[in-house]
């Protein structure tokens, strides 16, 4: 018989038929007549029931249907009398695949901490919990590209392996093949990479956003999606090692058309995961915040604030609240800040714009004030930023010349300038930290739990 996923059993038409199913087991129960198993397939966070008549089951063969095992039923598919579930399967056979000893199987029926789970992150996924995140990760994954695609945006693949440091932060995982026990060296004494697999120094990229750029001003609109890496040692609960960005960049969007792709582009994939992963979404919200919900759903209702950086440094000084960092114009933002001015001042998400230039990244739009960029970061309840984005300086001259104040070295960054030499347009952009946007769909509250394997300092496991 051909397997069914125990997510069309709940499907009214089947009621009736005979069903095989395929799963693992969430937990056993019952007496010496009857025995109820619990299954879970991941297909959805619901359960099957079902039902072992001891009068047709050896109770020693029932014995290794344990919480873990993964088994194969057949039975027929009838309404169910007990609380709480629709349908349930009575059992004719039972096939056991795999069991896994009480003893050892670390994930019995109590319920774990999520700090536990991150130590047994190669097994969380079979919870509830981590099935319902991982359910909800993938549909957003699947509303970006649908998003986009549906748009006219081509998905350009930018390179992992870079020689160009994109955001200037300097936090690079640099990437060699050179024996680090034995390192080839210069007549100098310094490192000769000359040697090395590509003939120079490379590193994991921070970001695809300058190959991005050469894509938006040839197909016009262009996305990328991928893996992106920093080497920052920031153990906070919204930094990872290795996250993942959506950046768009669109040839001749100024900053104002920026934002308006931003807001659209966010609250179409909320939408699209309130539409599509309703029993997900009411699981987190049952278990760990109940204003989960109500949340999504106002910021899908709210048009986001716009506001300069200036005016928000305004707010925050006259706010009258002591902040752990000092606020004052110039000064990078800080979570606390951004959080404040979305969840106390204005109880909607804020993009910030026109920030000074010195906490921004080169190839930012230069405003008439010679002070600041024309950048815009979009902050968000319970996550601060979770955009960051820019009309780009599409000025030759005014680009060198930034580029030489910062001193960065243009060697390898010559193929970027082209893009200003040759047909140099307006464009902007922006980058959207994927877990970040996970986070807040999910409600959790630890960037760690919504990445399968999270890449944070000091911690590579699985
Ligand atoms: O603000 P960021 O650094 O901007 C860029 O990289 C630009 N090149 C984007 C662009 O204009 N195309 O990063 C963009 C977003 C942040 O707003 C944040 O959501 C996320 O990426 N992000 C991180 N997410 C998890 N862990 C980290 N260490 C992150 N660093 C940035
Ligand atoms: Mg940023």
């Amino acid at each position: 018989m051909k397997r069914t996923k125990i997510i069309d059993l709940f499907a009214a038409e089947m009621i009736g038929k005979e069903v095989s199913v395929k799963g693992w087991v969430r937990t056993r129960r019952g007496n010496k007549h009857v025995q109820f198993v619990a299954l879970n397939d991941g297909s959805t966070i619901r359960n099957i029931q079902i039902v072992f008549d001891l009068s047709k089951f050896d109770e020693e063969q029932l014995k290794g249907v344990s919480t873990g095992s993964s088994i194969h039923v057949e039975g027929k598919l009838v309404e169910s009398m007990g609380k709480g579930q629709t349908c349930e399967i009575q059992a004719d056979s039972l096939e056991i695949y795999g069991g896994a000893d009480p003893e050892k199987y670390p994930l019995q029926k109590k319920g774990h901490t999520l700090e536990f789970l991150r130590e047994i992150a190669h097994l969380r996924p079979r919870t509830n919990t981590f099935g319902a995140v991982l359910r909800v990760r993938s549909a957003l994954a699947y509303a970006i590209h649908k998003f986009f695609q549906e748009r006219g945006f081509y998905y350009l693949h930018t390179p992992l392996i870079t020689a160009s440091d994109c955001e200037g932060a300097g936090a690079m995982f640099q990437v060699t093949t050179l024996n680090l026990e034995d390192l080839p060296r210069t007549e100098e004494g310094k490192v000769d990479y000359t040697q090395d697999f590509f003939g120079k120094t490379t590193a994991l990229t921070v970001s695809g956003q300058l190959e991005g750029e050469l894509g938006a001003t040839a197909l016009g609109a262009i996305y990328t999606f991928g893996p992106t890496f920093r080497a920052e040692n920031s153990n906070t609960p919204r930094h990872l090692a290795e996250f993942w960005m959506i950046e768009p960049e669109v040839a001749f969007n100024d900053i104002t058309d920026n934002m308006e792709l931003a807001e659209d582009f966010i609250k179409y994939c909320i939408k699209y995961a309130l539409d599509n992963c309703r029993d997900d979404i009411e699981f987190l919200n049952e278990m760990y915040d109940k204003e989960l919900i109500g949340r999504l759903e106002s910021v899908l209702k709210s048009d986001f604030v716009r506001l300069s950086y200036t005016e928000g440094v305004k707010i925050l000084e006259e706010s009258g609240k002591k902040f752990e960092f000092p606020v004052y114009w110039g000064a990078d933002l800080q979570s606390e800040h951004e959080r404040y001015l979305v969840e106390e001042h204005f109880k909607r998400p804020v993009i910030l714009t026109d920030y000074p230039k010195e906490i921004k990244a080169f190839y930012m739009k230069q405003n008439e004030d010679g002070k600041t960029v024309r950048a815009m970061d979009v902050l968000f309840p319970k996550i601060g930023e979770i955009i960051g984005g820019s009309e780009r300086e599409e000025s030759y001259d005014k680009l060198m010349q930034r580029i030489e104040e910062l001193n960065i070295p243009m060697k390898d960054m010559w193929w970027y300038l082209d893009t200003r030499r040759f047909g140099t347009v307006p464009h902007s952009g922006f980058g959207l930290g994927f877990e970040r946007l996970v986070l807040f769909v999910t409600g959790m509250t630890n960037i760690r739990d919504v990445i399968p394997f999270p890449r944070t300092p000091g911690n590579a496991e699985f």
